[in-house]
């Protein structure tokens, strides 16, 4: 793995949004985990294409047309050859992490019955919830869920317990966004697999951090969004193996997603056109190649490695703040803390820190399972990125006890 020593300063002048003061201070960016910043390498790939090359796509013999068709389809191919999909085509465009679940969601309520049973994770976002909901709503499939520990970790013996022939499909996140834990999907899929189980799991928080490896984790779908990795919102994938997407009907219909339409009969384009019907989002999709090439070139075992320092050095300097709890103490976790202070409702430290240029993120995080097992209404979630600093986190520690002896 890379860990060459990370330049921060350097880093930082790529990001052009890190130069600006809110509320008269500057920014200080701890909302990594809702969505990335973008630097100035991807901003100009976007600039470049509606300056040079904005067409629509597959569609015309125009060379703007085709120029634009092998941009994208180059995007493909670096998002192939990141997460080391077997084939281009095992890589489906959309418009994020929320998209390509329901996808697969859909697919499935055709392939699931009456007495099937899926399984979740406590610690998933709702979007990883909401649609398998659905999905046993129509299907009749018993939805059940791997419970998590005080320290928010999964509970992998009761999982074990779970699984079972019935079992047909598992869903869980590789990181959690509320608190961080990195979910030990090796071995979720591993014993899934071991029933005859499929496996989908939300990369959403664990690609700005980790560079996950489909083949090696023989995993059935994974799912991840551009915006959290540096790249354009409105832009995410869907990878899934050959043999699944063959077997799941299309998501929606359209131009781009057929082979032949006749009002008889229409069949339907090969992979992965079949999911991808109407104009897609072509600069999206040429912008989340080039996210993904400037993270490349600062590595992700780099990013890892000074995130992990961040991380430690936050946990320690928040923990010396009478009072202040955090939750999501797992074993493996990535830079997120996630955090309340006794007697203070969090959407108030928010509005405070906010007044001193600090961009946190309150709530419950679109997990409200999880706020449910500590009985909280939500936290103050502070999410760093490899483009932050140590005197960004001294900032936040003075801001949060200013904002406690604010309010109490
Ligand atoms: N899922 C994003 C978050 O955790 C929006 O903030």
């Amino acid at each position: 793995m890379q860990t060459a020593m990370l330049d921060v300063q350097k880093i930082r002048e790529d990001f052009p949004i890190l130069k600006r003061e809110v509320n008269g201070k500057p920014l200080v960016y701890f909302d990594n985990a809702a969505t990335s910043q973008t630097p100035k390498q991807v901003m100009d790939v976007i600039v470049d294409y509606y300056s040079r090359y904005n067409a629509n796509i597959h569609r015309g013999v125009h060379t703007l047309s085709q120029e634009a068709t092998d941009a994208y389809e180059q995007a493909r191919v670096k998002v192939q050859e990141h997460f080391n999909a077997a084939k281009p085509y095992e890589i489906i465009f959309t418009s994020g992490t929320t998209h390509s679940i329901n996808m697969v969601a859909h697919g499935f309520g055709s392939l699931l019955k009456k007495g099937d049973e899926v399984i979740v994770s406590a610690l998933e976002h709702h979007s990883n919830i909401v649609p398998w909901q659905m999905l046993c709503e129509q299907t009749g499939a018993t939805l059940k869920v791997i419970p998590m520990n005080d320290r928010g970790e999964l509970r992998m013996d009761a999982y074990e317990e779970l699984l079972s022939a019935n079992t047909k499909l598992v869903f869980c996140n590789h990181i959690s966004n509320a608190l961080g834990t990195i979910n030990p999907i090796e071995t979720i899929i591993k014993k899934a697999h071991a029933v005859g189980a499929a496996v989908l799991v939300d990369g959403a928080q664990a690609c700005p951090h980790v560079k996950p490896d489909m083949q090696a984790l023989d995993v059935d779908f994974y799912v991840a969004s551009a915006h959290k990795m540096c790249g354009p919102t409105g832009m995410g994938m869907l990878y899934g193996k050959e043999e699944w997407l063959e077997k799941l009907p299309p998501y929606q219909g359209g131009g781009e997603m057929i082979e032949t339409v006749t009002f008889e009969k229409t069949t339907y384009a090969g992979l992965p056109h079949k999911f991808e019907a109407g104009t897609p989002n072509v600069c999206g999709g040429i912008a989340f190649g080039a996210a993904i090439d400037y993270m490349n070139a600062i590595g992700f075992g780099t990013i890892a490695h000074y995130e992990h320092e961040l991380l430690e050095y936050g946990t320690k300097k928040l923990l010396e703040i009478e009072g202040l709890k955090i939750y999501g103490t797992a074993k493996n976790k990535t830079s997120v803390i996630s955090f309340n202070i006794e007697g203070i409702h969090p959407y108030d430290i928010g509005t405070i820190v906010d007044k001193l240029g600090i961009a946190v993120r309150t709530g419950h995080h679109c997990a409200q399972p999880i706020m449910d097992y500590y009985q909280i209404p939500g936290t103050v979630r502070a999410s760093f990125a490899f483009y932050n600093t140590k005197q960004e986190i001294d900032a936040l520690v003075a801001a949060v006890k200013k904002a406690k002896m604010m309010l109490t």
